[in-house]
């Protein structure tokens, strides 16, 4: 399969990842993702018939491993709580050459972790954005304790995955428990990325003053430990990377509103009712699901996806400005990041 063509789109990058939403519900309310005020009992989740089944999920990325992708996440809202998950992790382990990671909040990977390693899941990154117990369970904002995610990642280790850890830094949220966060995961083997607070939805209530930027984050974990910058891996690389002189570890800071990185940007999105996105930020998916059920074929599909992404321009991130500012977004729990 690695003999397989790049697809290509407009500006000349490949499609090689394929985020998947397998659900919009989530057992936590981050108040960056999902405000409890917006995301209370009457918001309209989506129905069960309107998801993707993990069979017409894995046919749709047969279709994209023929056009390419090498490695597909599976996110959400928070993956673990759709039931027998691990069971779509299964499906997918069964098609050729593809990495499988998933994102996670954790809450639910002691239990989890050693039948997703079981069915093949390659890596994982737990979403964890402060080690003081308080600040925690204000930032999820229901009240889960952050020892249950430690123990979580401990399990997801114990299974074999390879382990990484998120934090969105919010400032007056998390931004004094850094050092903390570092501390923490220095010398475990487990890189701990910081991401700058995003403008994705309408519901956060964003403002440009709550973002710390991956600059002002360096410099604070180089105050305690010096710091010195590695070369990208690749060059779809959504974190720039530092290490620990010291030898104990790295670090990754994904600038997402300071330092935009659309130009290697080679992931698409499907969302849990079957909607491709080409961008984060891109507002309206294309409907899969249709064509799905209507007894697409193989071919018809590839075809489909081909003219998406051949035709894709989206670089949001870079253009971002007072003309894109009020345009209509989708939220992060649709998508998954
Ligand atoms: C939407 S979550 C879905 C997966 C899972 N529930 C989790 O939290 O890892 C995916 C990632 O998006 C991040 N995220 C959510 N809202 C964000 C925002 N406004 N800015 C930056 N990152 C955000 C989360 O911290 C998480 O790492
Ligand atoms: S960031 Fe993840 S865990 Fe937090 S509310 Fe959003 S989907 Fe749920």
């Amino acid at each position: 399969m690695d003999d397989v063509e790049p697809l290509l789109d407009r500006l000349g990058r490949p499609l090689e990842t394929l985020r998947v939403s397998v659900t919009d519900r989530c057992n936590f309310r981050c108040v960056y993702c999902m405000p409890k005020e917006v995301f209370g009992r009457d918001y309209a989740f989506l129905e069960r018939r309107e998801l993707l089944t993990f069979e017409e999920i894995a046919r749709v990325v047969s279709v994209f491993a023929s056009l390419g992708v090498r490695t597909v996440r599976i996110t959400g809202g928070e993956p673990l709580v759709r039931r027998n998950v691990e069971h779509l992790v299964a499906l997918l382990h069964e098609i050729p050459g593809l990495e499988l990671a998933l994102t996670t909040n954790g809450s639910l990977l002691p239990q989890k972790a050693e039948a997703l390693a079981r069915a093949g899941l390659d890596r994982v990154t737990v979403s964890l954005d402060s080690v003081d117990d308080a600040t925690f369970r204000a930032l999820n904002d229901v009240d889960f304790p952050v020892q249950r995610v430690l123990d979580g990642i401990d399990a997801a280790e114990a299974a074999g995955l390879r382990v990484k850890v998120n934090a969105v830094v919010k400032r007056g949220a998390n931004d004094d428990g850094l050092v903390a966060l570092a501390e923490r995961f220095r010398g475990t083997g487990h890189v701990l990325r910081f991401i700058e607070y995003m403008d994705v939805g309408h519901t956060n209530g964003w403002r440009l003053d709550d973002v710390v930027s991956s600059e002002e984050i360096v410099q604070t974990i180089d105050d305690a430990w010096p710091l010195e910058p590695l070369e990208p891996a690749r060059p779809d690389e959504t974190a720039r990377r530092w290490r620990y002189r010291d030898g104990a570890g790295e670090i990754g800071v994904i600038a997402s509103v300071t330092q935009p990185f659309c130009g290697g940007c080679s992931r698409a999105r499907l969302s849990a009712e079957g909607r491709l996105h080409t961008c984060l930020f891109a507002t309206k998916g294309h409907d899969l699901r249709g064509p799905l059920r209507l007894g697409a074929s193989d071919e018809e599909l590839a075809g489909l996806l081909r003219g998406i992404w051949g035709g894709r321009t989206d670089r949001y991130s870079e253009l971002r400005s007072a003309a894109t500012a009020d345009l209509p977004r989708v939220e992060m729990s649709y998508l998954g990041g």
